[in-house]
């Protein structure tokens, strides 16, 4: 892995400073680009010229030696950094953190800074089990700093003992663990997701449709990317811009819908519907207009494919996510829903409710499951109602990379 991360090495005072070297070197080697602060005891051992040529960066041991002008340098180092890897870590400078002192330019550096520290403790064995560093160590540990605890073997005191600096390829290695890209838990999978009205035709001028903004559904897709999906949008016609890392296909009427849906069906891990499908549609399409007449007119509707039920019937491993606008018995009508369609999941939502439903960019929602899940969602903006949707789901099914499955 390459390393492309700001890391700061304090280097304190013990015979372990050697093995610092060969830290900075590694961790440049690595790929990162690394800083030494030193204390004046550090400077007993290795001289800062070795750490500068190691890390390729001045090395900085003075409060006051202000390289740079343009910043205060203890501030600028703390502020720079993505990691502080104190190593050696001293009795000395762990006590003197954990009660606060920053007398020096390492410790005034590790007050300021906010990015995490690392503690890489070495020292004789019966100074590390000493009661007052063991309270010192619990005590940062508790003020969230990490430490690298020391390995066992010969001293240079000459004791044998817990107390040598770890490793500086181990060390490194847990550097590349913590930076690795954690995968995201629905890399891998297909989600595929239906979003806005259909239009059906009556005439080269005029068409059958609903409300629907597209809003709910683009915003579903958009989370499924987020979370790491290859992510298909069957869109019907709005006025939304495409979401990032989302592959969109757009639609007019409820059988391109069907067609589009059906044709990425079969590798899909996840299906969501959230598109307002028409359920009619007029039964003949006129190739030309309409002209107007006297009296009244009727237009002879006829139904469309449910595409859902059409899919619970077909379904072999997808998961299948339903969304159900009622006006009553939200619930009730939800459940029979996730029953007749064969779904996993229905989200409801009441489109009278002037929090939610059609256009608005806020909906209400309650999560309904085959397994008996029925979490109801206090009004929110449709984006971060997808994020919490698609969470449960993942959650509930244990699907996607954080589960292996
Ligand atoms: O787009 P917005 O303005 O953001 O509004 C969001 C929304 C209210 C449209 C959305 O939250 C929503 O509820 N979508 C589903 C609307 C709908 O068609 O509900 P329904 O209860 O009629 O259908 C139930 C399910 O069957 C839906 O998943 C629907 O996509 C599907 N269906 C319906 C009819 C049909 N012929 N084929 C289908 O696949």
């Amino acid at each position: 892995m390459y390393l492309n991360k700001k890391i700061l090495v304090c280097v304190t005072g013990g015979i372990a400073v050697y093995k610092a070297v060969a830290l900075v070197s590694k961790l440049s080697q690595a790929g990162a680009d690394v800083k030494v602060v030193m204390t004046e005891s550090a400077m007993e051992f290795v001289t800062p010229l070795t750490f500068q040529a190691m890390s390729r960066n001045d090395v900085f041991f003075d409060t006051f030696d202000e390289k740079d002008s343009r910043v205060i340098a203890h501030i600028d180092l703390a502020d720079w950094a993505d990691l502080v890897i104190v190593a050696p870590a001293t009795a000395n400078v762990i006590g003197k953190v954990a009660n606060g002192i920053s007398d020096d330019m390492v410790t005034t550096v590790l007050l300021a800074t906010t990015a995490e520290v690392w503690f890489a403790p070495a020292m004789n064995v019966n100074m590390y089990e000493n009661k007052a560093v063991i309270r010192n160590i619990a005590s940062l540990a508790e003020d969230g700093y990490r430490f690298i605890e020391p390995s066992e073997g010969f001293l240079a005191c000459g004791y044998v003992g817990k107390g040598r600096l770890e490793e500086p390829e181990k060390i490194v290695e847990l550097v590349e663990k913590a930076f690795e890209p954690k995968e995201l838990p629905l890399a891998g999978k297909k989600v595929v997701i239906t979003a806005g009205p259909t239009r059906e035709r009556i005439d080269p001028v005029r068409y059958v449709s609903n409300f629907s903004s597209g809003k709910m559904g683009y915003a579903m897709a958009e989370a499924a990317a987020q979370l790491g999906a290859e992510t298909v949008l069957v869109s019907g016609p709005v006025g939304l811009d495409k979401p990032v890392g989302v592959k969109v296909i757009n639609i007019e009427s409820a059988a391109e819908m069907f067609a589009a849906v059906s044709a990425q069906y079969e590798d899909a891990a996840i299906v969501i519907k959230a598109a307002a499908v028409a359920d009619y549609r007029p039964a003949e399409i006129h190739t030309q207009k309409i002209k107007k007449s006297d009296g009244e007119s009727v237009i002879n509707l006829a139904r469309t494919t449910d595409i859902l039920q059409t899919l619970g019937e077909r379904k072999e491993n997808q998961l299948l996510v339903g969304f159900a606008a009622e006006t009553e018995n939200v619930i009730e009508n939800g459940l029979s829903k996730l029953k007749t369609k064969n779904l996993d999941f229905i989200i409801v939502n009441d489109v009278t409710d002037p929090d939610g439903g059609f256009g608005n960019e806020t909906n209400v929602v309650t999560l309904l499951s085959k397994n008996g899940t029925n979490k109801p969602y206090p009004a929110m903006s449709k984006k971060d109602l997808a994020t919490l949707l698609l969470t449960a789901i993942i959650e509930e099914e244990r699907i996607g990379s954080t589960y292996d499955r």
